[in-house]
């Protein structure tokens, strides 16, 4: 049930950062709690039955044990396979979902040219299928499922060495020329590669938009909320992240700490 609780980000890793840190921005009284099941990480190559029975059965615990006054899916991988029934099984909870930007990129493109970057989950996912077949018919839609960027991205955060021969084979499925027309818009669909947007931008091989679609999950955030969000700061202690991995890594730590984290 709804609680009196922080609100709940979830992520399988880092990326639900990329969400959290727009979300402080717009709401910067709202106690927060990062989660991540990094014990799982990465989930992007997960069966998935199995997933699913997982992120379910963890959910129960986390809102049993932390009362969530909303809860952020901050993984596209995750709430495209078990958003519907996290909702149905805690009614009273509210959601945020992730899912790909297919429909804003539709209506932005000028090409009709537009390429979906995700996980090899997501992109299997009936959910991105839908959203494809209601959104964007009339657009040519590329699907390109990456199994090493969520990787490469936490590799990047921690400051070890990606090369730009790392990144290329990754995006280069991206890009498309068709009938003098080339791909405009490539979509964020994990959110784990905003991290990585600058570098691709450097090694893309013609200029896109990336979007990344974390400002508008914090704007459904802030909606979802409405009067209940808090409009002054309380007595709240720091806000916490837990990782199931029970890691105590410390330069997570410090990372964490630079999105005004501190490491469970
Ligand atoms: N950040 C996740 C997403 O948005 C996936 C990362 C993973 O493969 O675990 O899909």
């Amino acid at each position: 049930m709804q609680g009196s609780g922080p609100v709940l980000f979830f992520d399988s890793g880092l990326g639900g950062l990329t969400v959290l840190r727009e979300a402080r921005y717009l709401l910067p009284y709202e106690p927060l709690l990062y989660v991540a099941d990094d014990a799982a990480f990465p989930i992007g190559r997960w069966p998935e039955a199995e997933l699913k029975e997982r992120i379910v059965s963890l959910f129960d615990d986390l809102i049993a044990e932390h009362g969530p006054k909303s809860v952020v899916i901050a993984c596209n991988t995750a709430f495209t396979l078990a958003g519907d029934a996290l909702r149905e099984r805690h009614p009273d909870v509210p959601f945020v979902g992730t899912v790909p930007a297919i429909k804003p990129a539709a209506e932005r493109t000028s090409s009709g040219l537009i390429s979906v970057l995700a996980t090899p989950g997501t992109v299997r996912r009936t959910y991105t299928r839908s959203l494809i077949e209601s959104f964007a018919s009339q657009c040519h839609v590329r699907l390109v499922g990456s199994d090493k960027l969520a990787e490469l991205a936490e590799k990047h955060l921690r400051g070890d060495t990606v090369s730009d021969a790392d990144l290329l084979p990754e995006i280069s499925d991206c890009f498309l020329e068709q009938d003098g027309k080339r791909t405009d818009i490539v979509v964020l669909a994990c959110t784990h590669y905003p991290f990585l947007a600058n570098r691709f931008r450097r090694i893309a091989p013609w200029p896109v938009d990336w979007l990344d679609p974390a400002e508008a999950i914090a704007r459904q955030l802030v909606r979802v909320l409405g009067e209940g969000a808090a409009s002054e700061p309380s007595r709240h202690l720091p806000d916490r992240a837990i990782f199931t991995s029970g890691t105590k890594d410390a330069g997570v730590s410090r990372l964490l700490a630079g999105f005004g984290l501190v490491l469970d």
